[in-house]
């Protein structure tokens, strides 16, 4: 008993009835004029609810490459745990947000239509997932609340019925057109500009059709027409087919009109006698049933053309036009998404640019920014979702970089290469490069990021990865597997038929897998060198030699007892490390030392790692001398001695430990270090 009590207490806490209560208000038509004296937002036009929408889940604001972005956290998804969260692209984000903005305003852009243009696979689509969602549930909380209306009539055989406005229309437009200037001027008396009600066009025809029934059956006595109207809360729907609506195109030859505004329902026909009137006909086209919401346009410019001059009305007048009927008042923000080669395709087409004349296009690129690329993929392919299959560290991370370098162009500034490019872009410092290049080379490429390859061609070749029988039996996947599909993949590419381009991303794909050479060799050498006990000895050994320098002392031998001159061999074999030429050692010197003094006299004690050029140079000066001694190039040959061997464990165990890897990804990442090593390969250290 006490569970089921328990059980029932948990389920109290998480149903609210005064929340139900409030989502399923009813009162008369002056009930809400009560409510809405009180609260004038509830009754927003559907652009002010979208930009409230959006600013209800806040903003920050923040400098990037000395240009102030704003990043709206309603694009992280936080309704949605983040699943549909976009990475990176504040700045188009940014005049998505401002669209809104101006349309609440009724600046304009409220006769525009909306359209999300940008490479196949740029996250369009899933911005207009979001608003919807984010609609859905704005409105039914109390900040985002609006109502609708039902009629409650009598029919000629005495019969009630019940008959809702269906296009779930704003009740103050039940107020006849000639006192509704006056009313909204008291309900706009105290309102900022962006949050003034505005109510704009006549009733839909069915409730015109029944107002002007009752006016004549009440000789003209609005108040007795009005008592006839209950008001009600509307919940936005997409699934209910309420405020929110989606038009996808099929067939070209296929589009009806009637999708978009409605069709003569043929049975009410008999028995209304006429396909004019109103009640024998379906407002429920999805322009219809997105009234007070958004419609969503999937691949907008596939639509028929003449559909295509329906939706220019839509959005500039405000009028659509069903069949049979007057024009019909509308108040949906309408977001139409396409893709570049379609937009490509019909650039050169007439109808087009009274099209382009009535849109607003806000580009919807590729992420340039290598976190913001990780960020994608880690969203789906991390630990807590692929279980069993360890991804070995920096797989995503150069699949990432493949993709962010095939949007790149290449930079026209001479010895600066594309990777070192992407690492600009990545917010790194690279030596001679300013904030101020950056900005340039940003500029000189405008459409970076408008073609290259989709996180979508990625994501799917990473899951193939995931399932390949190498994966499977391993257990593991690493970077090298998922170039392998990445470059597979490029053969049947269905967007990509151009050679040169082929080839192109071949080369970036080797470009890519160096970087990763250069990665895992850094890697292995910190974890040979990741011995604290030896370090902290070298370290020792050089500041002792460093003070003498300094101070023009010479060092005591701790075996013969003798002093002898600083052991400058030494000294310099760590500075080379890190590119201190001789001619700015005493320089160097002198830094560390005063940067001992310093910490000395705020009574802390000098450790390497607290001077991370130091750490770097030790930790490669450690690594070049105990290279030899664990003989990595043997690991390659399988011929290991015990001792060897030991310490090769005890690598293995940092990569593990200190890295991410696993069992079975760092013996590869070994393996492979060492196979570089055993070509020869001269370029050891690693910047
Ligand atoms: N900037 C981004 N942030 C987060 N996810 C992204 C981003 N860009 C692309 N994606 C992901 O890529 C995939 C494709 O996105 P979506 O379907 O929204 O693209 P689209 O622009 O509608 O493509 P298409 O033009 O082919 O219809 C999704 O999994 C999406 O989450
Ligand atoms: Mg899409």
């Amino acid at each position: 008993m006490a569970d089921a009590q328990k059980i029932l207490g948990v389920i109290d806490k998480c149903v609210n009835p005064d929340r139900f209560r409030e989502q399923h208000w009813e009162g008369s038509f002056e009930d809400y004029l009560n409510l809405v004296s009180k609260k004038p937002q509830i009754a927003r036009n559907a652009f002010q609810r979208m930009y409230n929408m959006i600013m209800h889940f806040g903003s920050k604001r923040y400098t990037q490459l000395r240009e102030e972005l704003v990043h709206y956290n309603f694009f992280d998804d936080p309704l949605n745990n983040g699943v549909d969260g976009i990475f990176g692209l504040d700045k188009p984000l940014m005049h998505l947000v401002d669209f809104f903005k101006s349309a609440a305003h009724s600046y304009g852009t409220e006769r525009r239509i909306l359209l999300l243009h940008g490479p196949v696979g740029s996250s369009k689509s899933t911005i207009a997932r979001l608003l919807k969602k984010g609609l859905e549930h704005y409105a039914a909380l109390g900040e985002g609340a609006l109502y609708s209306f039902s009629w409650h009539v009598t029919d000629e055989d005495g019969n009630s019925t019940v008959c809702p406005c269906p296009m779930h229309e704003e009740p103050l437009k039940l107020i006849p057109l000639e006192a509704r200037d006056a009313v909204l001027e008291t309900l706009n008396a105290d309102l900022a500009e962006a949050s003034r009600i505005r109510i704009e066009g006549p009733l839909d025809p069915l409730c015109r059709h029944i107002y002007e029934e009752l006016l004549v059956k009440y000789d003209g006595d609005w108040k007795k027409v009005l008592s006839h109207v209950r008001v009600h809360r509307v919940i936005l729907s997409e699934k209910d087919r309420v405020g929110i609506g989606t038009f996808q195109p099929k067939d070209e030859k296929n589009q009806d009109s009637t999708e978009l505004t409605g069709d003569i329902n043929y049975r009410k026909i008999a028995e209304y006698g006429t396909d004019s009137d109103p009640r024998a006909f379906n407002f429920d086209g999805e322009l219809n049933i997105a009234n007070r919401g958004m419609v969503e346009f999937i691949e907008v410019l596939k639509l028929d053309v003449a559909f295509l001059y329906d939706l220019l009305g839509a959005s500039q007048e405000h009028l659509i036009k069903p069949k049979k009927f007057a024009q019909t008042h509308i108040d949906e923000v309408i977001l139409g998404h396409t893709n570049e080669p379609e937009y490509k395709k019909l650039q050169s087409n007439e109808l087009m640019e009274a099209f382009r004349d009535r849109t607003i296009k806000i580009d919807i690129p590729y992420n340039t920014r290598l976190d913001d690329e990780i960020a994608i993929y880690t969203k789906d392919f991390n630990k807590e979702r692929i279980r069993g299959i360890h991804i070995a560290p920096h797989t995503i991370e150069v699949a990432a970089m493949w993709a962010v370098m095939t949007r790149l162009e290449e930079p026209k500034k001479a010895g600066l290469t594309l990777m070192q490019k992407l690492k600009l872009y990545n917010g790194k410092n690279i030596p001679n490069f300013t904030e101020e290049s950056v900005r340039e080379l940003r500029d000189e490429a405008p459409r970076e990021g408008m073609e290259g390859i989709s996180p979508r061609y990625v994501q799917d070749k990473l899951s193939n990865a995931l399932v390949s029988d190498h994966a499977v039996q391993q257990k593991c996947i690493n970077p090298f597997m998922v170039m392998n599909e990445l470059e597979n993949g490029l053969s049947h590419h269905s967007l990509l038929n151009d050679k040169d381009t082929k080839a192109r991303y071949r080369e970036l794909l080797t470009a890519a897998c160096e970087e990763y050479e250069d990665i895992i060799k850094s890697e292995v050498q910190r974890a040979i060198s990741a011995d604290e006990d030896a370090i902290g000895r070298l370290c020792s050994n050089y500041i002792e030699n460093v003070r003498a320098y300094t101070q023009h002392e010479k060092v005591r031998n701790k075996y013969t007892g003798k002093d002898e001159e600083p052991d400058e061999r030494l000294m310099r074999s760590i500075e080379e490390k890190i590119d201190i030429p001789e001619s700015r050692k005493d320089d160097f010197r002198q830094e560390i030392m005063n940067y001992i003094g310093a910490l000395s006299l705020d009574g802390k004690k000098f450790e390497y790692h607290t001077n991370a050029r130091l750490q770097k140079a030790l930790e490669l000066k450690l690594f070049e001398d105990q290279r030899d001694t664990i003989k990595l190039k043997n690991v390659v040959s399988g011929v290991v001695d015990d001792e060897t061997q030991a310490k090769i464990d005890v690598v293995k165990q940092r990569l593990i430990k200190h890295f991410g890897y696993n069992e079975t990804s760092a013996t590869d990442v070994l393996n492979y270090v060492a196979s570089i090593f055993a070509r020869g390969d001269t370029k050891e250290s690693v910047s």
